[in-house]
C-alpha cells in the first residue's frame, strides 16, 4: 500500500492554463495537411481549417498556440505571407526538408485558427535573419488600431481591426538555428529588437526572450543580467531523447529498458526548471515576475520509416502518455515559475496531440493526457505528497508514482496521478486534509507501455471510466493500474 496525503488548505501557486498549450510549426506535415488544406479541400474545412482538428482542439481547451516556428521562425519573412495567395512569394524551408513553402497559410490564417479554436495567439518573431524594423512592423500590422501604414495594409489585406496578440517571442533557439549567437551578443539583441515592440493601445505584449538549450545555465545567467528586467519571460527547451541525437531509438519499437530509460529522462525536466527557476528569481528578487516559458518540450525519436526524415513524423504510444503525465505534472508542481508550456507539436510532428493521414485523423494517447488534465487549467496547486519506490534500471531509475492536486472555483479538488510501473498495480490510500468530499468521478488511461492509435484502430488507447475508488471521511482508496495516467475529481 502506498500513502498519498492532499492538504487543500495549503493552495500554493495558481496554475496558469497557458501551461496547457501547443506548439505549430511550418514543418512537413503539421501546418500543411495537418491544420491547414485549404478552402478548396474536400476535407470538411471552415476558411481552410480543419474541422474535425479544430473541434479536436476545442475540447480540450487548448490554451496557447505557438507559431510559425521553432527553427522556420528565424527565416520567415511575415510580408511574404500577406495579401493575394496566388502572388504570394515562395520560399526553401532549409530546415525542414528544403521543401518549397508557397506560403499559403500566414498571419491571417493563423489569426483565424486561434480564432476558430479559442486560443490565444504566441507568434515568434525573427531575429536571426529579419531586422528590427521587420519585427516593429510586424507587430503594428497585428495590433495597431488606427491609421498607419501597417494598419492601412491590414486592411487591405482584409482585415481592418486590429487582433490582440498577448505572445511575442523575440528569436527562436539563439543559441543554435536562430544565429549561432554568444548569449552576450543575444542579449544586445534582444534588448534592441524588443524596444521596438510596443504596446499599442488596449494591447499588452508579453515579451519573451530566448533561454536557454536544457542546462545551458550560463545563457540564463547572462540573459538575466544583461537584460532580466527588459522581459516576461524567457523560454526553456529540453527534449526526451531515449537514445542520443543519431540513434534516437523508435516511437514504437521498444523494450522495458527504453521505456524506463525514456522516463527517467524526461524527470530531468524538474531539475532543469528548479535550477533556472533559481537563476531567474536570484535576479528579480520579488520586485518583478520573469516567467519560464516552456515552449517545446516532448519526446523526439527517430521518424517513423518510410518517411521524410526532414518532416519529424513519429508515433506516440504510451510511454508518451505517461511522459506528457510527468510533465505535466512538474509544470503544475513548479506553477509560480512556469506561465506557459508548449508541447513540440501539435499534429504530425513529434509528439503530437493528433496525427492525420488525408482525410483521416487520430488522436494520440498524449492528446488523451491533456483532456485528462484540463482541469488544472487556472485552478489552485495544492500541496500534495505521494509515497514511491524509485524503479527503472542501473543508471536510469524515476519514482514509481507521481501525482499533482489542485483546487477549482467550485471547490471541486482534482488529483492526477500517473503509475510508471510497466507491470504493477498500486494500491494506494490518501488523506485529504481540509474537506472531507461525498462523492468523485475518474477517468483513465491506460494500457502496454507501447500500446498506440493507428489508422485501421483509432481507438486502441482512449480514456475510460475509473470506478475503483472508495471515499470514506477524509479517505481515499484507490487501485491504479501498471503503466497509467489517472485523473480523479473529488466533489
Ligand atoms: O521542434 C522542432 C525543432 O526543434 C524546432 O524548430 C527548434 O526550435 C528545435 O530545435
Amino acid at each position: 500500500m502506498n500513502h498519498f496525503t492532499v492538504n487543500v488548505r495549503h493552495p500554493i501557486s495558481t496554475i496558469r492554463p497557458e501551461i496547457y498549450s501547443n506548439f505549430s510549426e511550418h514543418l512537413g506535415r503539421c501546418i500543411y495537411n495537418g491544420i491547414y488544406v485549404g478552402e478548396n479541400s474536400p476535407i470538411p474545412n471552415v476558411n481552410g481549417m480543419r474541422t474535425d482538428v479544430v473541434e479536436a482542439l476545442k475540447k480540450i481547451k487548448l490554451a496557447v498556440l505557438r507559431w510559425p516556428g521553432g527553427c522556420f521562425a528565424d527565416e520567415y519573412h511575415w510580408k511574404d505571407g500577406i495579401g493575394d495567395k496566388a502572388l504570394r512569394k515562395k520560399m526553401i524551408n532549409t530546415n525542414w526538408g528544403g521543401v518549397t513553402e508557397d506560403n499559403s497559410f500566414g498571419t491571417h490564417e493563423f489569426m483565424e485558427l486561434c480564432r476558430q479554436i479559442g486560443c490565444e495567439p504566441y507568434i515568434n518573431g525573427n531575429v536571426g535573419s529579419g531586422t528590427v524594423q521587420e519585427m516593429s512592423e510586424w507587430v503594428e500590422y497585428l495590433t495597431f488600431d488606427g491609421v498607419s501604414p501597417m494598419a492601412d495594409l491590414r486592411a487591405k489585406n482584409g482585415h481592418p481591426e486590429a487582433w490582440k496578440v498577448k505572445y511575442f517571442g523575440v528569436g527562436n533557439e539563439s543559441w543554435g538555428c536562430g544565429g549561432n549567437m554568444t548569449p552576450e551578443y543575444y542579449a544586445n539583441e534582444y534588448r534592441r529588437y524588443q524596444t521596438f515592440i510596443k504596446n499599442y493601445p488596449g494591447n499588452r505584449i508579453y515579451r519573451i526572450a530566448c533561454g536557454p538549450n536544457v542546462d545551458d545555465y550560463n545563457w540564463t545567467e547572462t540573459m538575466m543580467k544583461n537584460a532580466g528586467w527588459m522581459m516576461d519571460g524567457i523560454s526553456l527547451h529540453y527534449y526526451t531523447v531515449p537514445g542520443d541525437w543519431v540513434h534516437k531509438g523508435s516511437a514504437t519499437v521498444f523494450d522495458k529498458e527504453e521505456y524506463y530509460k525514456t522516463l527517467s529522462k524526461t524527470m530531468y525536466m524538474d531539475e532543469l526548471i528548479e535550477k533556472h527557476g533559481a537563476i531567474i528569481k536570484k535576479y528579480t528578487r520579488n520586485r518583478h515576475h520573469v516567467g519560464l516559458i516552456v515552449d517545446e518540450w516532448g519526446t523526439w525519436y527517430d521518424v517513423e520509416p518510410g518517411t521524410n526524415p526532414g518532416f519529424l513524423y513519429q508515433q506516440n504510444t504510451m510511454r508518451d502518455a505517461i511522459v506528457a503525465g510527468l510533465n505535466l505534472n512538474i509544470f503544475n508542481k513548479h506553477s509560480d515559475i512556469v506561465d506557459m508550456a508548449n508541447i513540440a507539436q501539435l499534429i504530425n510532428v513529434l509528439q503530437s496531440l493528433i496525427l492525420t493521414d488525408g482525410a483521416d485523423m487520430i488522436l494520440t494517447p498524449t492528446y488523451h493526457v491533456f483532456d485528462l488534465y484540463q482541469v488544472h487549467q487556472g485552478a489552485e496547486l495544492v500541496e500534495s505528497f505521494i509515497q514511491s519506490k524509485q524503479i527503472g534500471t542501473e543508471e536510469f531509475k524515476l519514482p514509481e508514482l507521481q501525482m499533482s492536486a489542485s483546487v477549482n472555483g467550485a471547490n471541486e479538488l482534482n488529483l492526477t496521478i500517473v503509475n510508471t510501473d510497466a507491470d504493477e498495480a498500486k494500491e494506494l490510500c490518501g488523506t485529504i486534509e481540509g474537506i472531507a468530499f461525498s462523492s468523485f468521478s475518474a477517468e483513465i488511461l491506460t494500457d502496454k507501455i507501447d500500446a498506440h492509435n493507428t489508422f485501421d484502430a483509432p481507438e486502441t488507447v482512449k480514456t475510460a471510466e475509473f470506478k475503483n475508488i472508495a471515499i470514506n471521511g477524509e479517505k481515499v482508496t484507490l487501485t491504479v493500474p501498471p503503466c497509467s495516467v489517472l485523473r480523479v475529481t473529488l466533489k
